[in-house]
């Protein structure tokens, strides 16, 4: 079955990377195909696309429109570049471009926890062939522990109350579906907090969980350090798209190296009213682009 996600940003994404026939493409979060179904347009007749992603399922669906013998898919994390390029005999290749968080398709699958208006098992994990699910980190961590990753991850204001009714609601029968965490939630919010108003501090500790089940932020640091860098040629271009203010302060800090990167924008992009209209999940979106030092004579950026 095709994906249901929408590309955010794709517009200007593909204006930004500044595409063209022949060239090298990194898709590291490739999902459902999205942004790499256009990129692969854009580099025809002899380009070459690269999809990469943790989560196997994902790729099943982009195997359906990236067809033919000019894409490439590969079960991998984007911090795992530099090998995957390795294993296809590519030296380093002109473009990169990492969508991060989760695609709709996923928030969506009943099984594995992301959303909190599904009702199956606490997984959270993007490759389910590795790591620990989060009804297990749920088990296993203290209450400090799990305080400090709806605080850190999360910006939850109610972290360590929700961490300690967690604890206690572990006690008597474990946490390992998402309406026994809605309920464990729920219990630890003071009364004055509107039932409404519910939905916000769920979508915090969702979120926490999951960025600390997958590692979402050692995988994008160490990326934006090294792997992503290294496999770039002088003179290639890096597009990230984050979700959050903690992803995004990690690709603003990295790209603030003038001795490395050369930054398109001064402010990151953000999705027009309009595209927020049509897809309200673009409305965190923010994309930044920089080209990777120094720019060799025989690369150029336009
Ligand atoms: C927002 S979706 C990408 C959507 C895609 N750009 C599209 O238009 O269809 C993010 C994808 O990144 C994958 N992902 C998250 N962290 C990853 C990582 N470190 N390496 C590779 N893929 C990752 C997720 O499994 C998910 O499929």
């Amino acid at each position: 079955m095709a994906a249901i996600h929408i590309p955010v940003l794709l517009r200007e994404t593909l204006q930004t990377l500044d595409l063209g026939p022949g060239l090298t493409v990194v898709d590291g979060t490739v999902g459902g195909g999205g942004h790499s179904r256009k990129i692969l347009e854009q580099i025809q007749p002899d380009g070459m696309l690269i999809g990469l992603d943790r989560d196997p399922l994902m790729l099943s669906h982009a195997a359906l429109v990236l067809t033919g013998e000019r894409s490439r898919l590969c079960h991998a994390s984007y911090r795992d570049l530099p090998k995957v390029l390795r294993e296809l005999n590519i030296a380093a290749v002109d473009r990169i471009v990492v969508d991060l968080g989760l695609s709709s398709d996923q928030l969506a699958d009943r099984d594995r926890g992301f959303g909190f208006s599904t009702s199956g098992p606490l997984d959270m994990r993007f490759d389910v062939t590795s790591g620990e699910p989060a009804s297990e980190l749920l088990a296993r961590a203290s209450s400090e522990v799990l305080g400090d990753i709806f605080h850190q991850y999360g910006e939850e204001r109610f972290s360590r109350a929700i961490a300690e009714q967690i604890v206690r609601q572990r006690r008597g029968s474990p946490i390992t579906t998402v309406p026994e965490l809605l309920a464990a939630i729920d219990a630890a919010l003071p009364h004055s907090i509107k039932r409404e108003a519910r939905k916000e501090p769920a979508t915090r500790v969702f979120q926490a969980l999951r960025i600390a089940v997958n590692r979402e932020l050692k995988h994008l640091e160490e990326a934006l350090h090294d792997s992503l860098f290294d496999a770039l040629r002088p003179g290639g271009r890096l597009a990230v798209i984050t979700f959050h203010s903690l992803e995004d302060r990690l690709v603003k800090h990295a790209f603030r190296d003038e001795s490395r990167w050369q930054c398109l924008h001064k402010k990151p992009i953000s999705p027009s009213p309009q595209e927020i209209r049509i897809n309200p999940r673009s409305r965190s979106a923010k994309l930044r682009v920089a080209i990777k030092l120094p720019i060799a004579a025989s690369a150029s950026p336009k």
